[in-house]
């Protein structure tokens, strides 16, 4: 399985934090947003991941993970040079994902909590595609999932008017390799971008898509507005303060996951400056030390 994380856009909604970067580079309480999508990757397991971006942000984000090597991973990059929509992800990263299957993660999506079903569902995926559905109070701002009464999926429609469930499609996406050629085959949309809904609605047609409920022991947070960013710094603020323990904290999930050991963590750790983010790591260390 690989991993893709669409961080680009114009994230013009958040003008002017977004003037000069984009928007996953915002921090959230103690680090930048991007941070979060890629620890849900590494916990899935997935250790090749392509960042697909635009050209102001591509070389801020080599400088935060370089080429990966230090997590024990393998981070490339790609330009979208303008935002043409989700699913060219597939088209621009059709070399990168090759015969395997890909989870796309987009850059602004936060999940913390029960993310089991993530992992479960990395590890189980052959072919064709899952997708999850997840509880909203705003349903008209996302992918819908329509079922019918049995349950079974009708259609996903993208940002409806009316819409027909409460179950927005979040930004987490596993599919097969089929994925690319979908992709290439897709018309932009009204608002001119190939939407991810019709890449998930293709995948219906042939009766390959998997769309997995999310309870509510996980949340999903949402980034698109000032007070959104607020909220999910002080989600994260307050859950870190009361446990001692990082949230999406990428060089102790690169440990804990065993992409790296325990040599490696140390020399990670001795080219972080010194901060409370070192001091966090060192006590990390230490108290798998004080375990063995
Ligand atoms: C996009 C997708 C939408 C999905 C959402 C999740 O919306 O088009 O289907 O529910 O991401 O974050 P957009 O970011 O374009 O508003």
């Amino acid at each position: 399985m690989k991993g893709i994380i669409l961080a680009g856009g114009s994230g013009s909604r958040l003008y002017p934090i977004t003037k000069v970067y984009s928007k996953q580079l915002a921090v959230i309480y103690d680090k930048p947003l991007i941070y979060y999508p890629l620890s849900v990757l590494m916990l899935g397991g997935i250790k090749e991941v392509l960042i697909i971006s635009n050209e102001e942000t591509i070389p801020l984000y080599r400088s935060l993970f370089g080429d990966g090597s230090h997590l024990g991973m393998a981070i490339s990059y790609k330009l979208q040079d303008a935002p043409r929509g989700i699913a060219e992800s597939f088209i621009l990263g059709a070399e990168f994902i090759g015969d395997d299957n890909v989870t796309l993660i987009l850059g602004d999506n936060i999940f913390f909590g029960e993310i089991e079903f993530f992992y479960k569902a990395v590890a189980q995926h052959k072919s064709g595609a899952k997708i999850f559905g997840y509880r909203v109070t705003d349903p008209e701002r996302y992918g819908i999932v329509n079922f019918d009464r049995t349950g079974k999926v009708l259609s996903i429609e993208e940002k409806p008017k009316m819409p027909k469930s409460n179950y927005a499609v979040p930004g987490l996406y596993i599919y097969d390799k089929d994925v690319v050629e979908i992709s290439k085959n897709l018309k932009p949309s009204a608002r001119g971008e190939l939407e991810i809904t019709d890449v998930n609605n293709e995948y219906l047609k042939r009766e390959e898509l998997m769309v997995e409920l999310i309870g509510r022991g996980v949340a999903w947070l949402d980034t698109g507005t000032p007070q959104a960013l607020l909220q999910a710094s002080n989600f994260f603020g307050v859950i870190e303060e009361r446990q001692g323990l990082k949230v999406a904290c990428i060089e102790e999930i690169a440990f804990a996951k065993g992409f790296i050991n325990e040599a490696e963590f140390r020399d990670v750790i001795g080219t972080i400056p010194q901060s409370m983010y070192r001091q966090y790591l060192e006590k990390v260390l230490q108290e798998f030390e004080e375990k063995r």
